[in-house]
């Protein structure tokens, strides 16, 4: 098992999205901005969504254009189809995430299609992003639960998987969309993942309803030899269509969590602190 462990920042795309005042522009800046100082592998540092169904991530374009960006981290943003990616290339993002999800009812409030029609959706974004080329992360929500359709069966997400991969995605994060995963769900998704996708190719994206994330997140490096994890700082986030998603797990527990296990990051807690608590403060207001 390698001990190195990737973090991916999310707090200014799932975080952000999830509040219900619209922070100003230069305040989100100073968010990223932050992050960038606190060595995290990837920012997510906006979505190119409808403005209609996600007005908080409007000025995602003019983030892109303003952030001071570090030479060592990946500034990734959210693509829902090609309009979102021309945006996305206008303002030079790094990386690409297309997503979809394991549930039909979750994919249709959340990007008004079924997973088929989404997929079909996705495939021209993909081959357009790897022509750049520029790396393509596939999100599948709802792996574990669905808040419409509850427990979802451990196989739902492997012919998702299967469509992600051949549509060239170099990395496949694993959502536990509203956070009722439990250690054992971790594992009953992961035994059949791994026999169709090498664990240095997936990721984790936990929420943190109940404060299983950490938990859940060690079983998937510990036991599958996964290394790449999401997270926000001040466990901000959840996603507008699914209720019950209220956060995502912190980047504070999470580096801790992998630290106290003996991983190796490159994270610097102190800074992570000082965003967290600029964020607080800031959607406090
Ligand atoms: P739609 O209404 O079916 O399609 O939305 P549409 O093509 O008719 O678009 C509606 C309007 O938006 C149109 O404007 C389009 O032009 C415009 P109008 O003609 O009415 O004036 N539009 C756009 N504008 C700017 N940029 C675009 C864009 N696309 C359309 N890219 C659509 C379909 C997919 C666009 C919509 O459903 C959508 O944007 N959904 C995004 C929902 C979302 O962002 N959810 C949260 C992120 S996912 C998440 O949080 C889960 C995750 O964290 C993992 C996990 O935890 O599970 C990743
Ligand atoms: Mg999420």
């Amino acid at each position: 098992m390698s001990r190195s462990v990737r973090i991916v920042e999310v707090g200014p795309r799932d975080g952000l999205q999830n509040e219900k005042g619209n922070l100003p522009l230069d305040l989100k800046i100073q968010f990223v901005n932050l992050l960038s100082e606190s060595g995290v592998s990837e920012i997510e540092a906006g979505s190119f969504v409808s403005p209609k169904w996600v007005p908080q991530m409007e000025a995602s374009d003019s983030v892109f254009k303003q952030i001071k960006r570090h030479p060592d981290i990946v500034y990734s943003a959210l693509v829902p189809n090609v309009r979102g990616l021309d945006r996305a290339l206008e303002v030079r993002v790094d990386k690409v995430s297309i997503f979809t999800a394991a549930s039909e009812t979750f994919n249709q409030k959340n990007i008004n299609a079924s997973i088929s029609e989404s997929l079909k959706r996705l495939r021209p974004v993909a081959t357009r992003t790897l022509k750049e080329p520029l790396p393509l992360r596939g999100y599948i929500s709802t792996v574990f639960y669905c808040p419409y359709e509850g427990h979802m069966n451990p196989d739902a997400c492997v012919p998702v998987i299967r469509a992600l991969l051949e549509m060239g995605v170099g990395e496949i994060a694993l959502s536990d969309t509203i956070g009722k995963a439990e250690p054992d769900d971790i594992r009953a998704v992961l035994d059949k993942v791994v026999s169709i996708c090498a664990s240095d190719k997936l990721a984790m994206h936990l929420h943190d309803t109940y404060g299983r994330a950490t938990e859940n997140a060690l079983v998937a490096w510990k036991e599958y030899g996964i290394g790449t994890f999401d997270s926000a700082a001040g466990g901000l986030g959840g996603c507008p269509f699914a209720e019950g998603a209220p956060g995502n797990v912190s980047t504070e527990n999470m580096v801790a969590a992998f630290a106290g296990a003996g991983a190796e990051l490159s994270v610097d807690l102190d800074k992570t602190s000082e965003a967290a608590q600029l964020v607080r403060e800031l959607v406090r207001r």
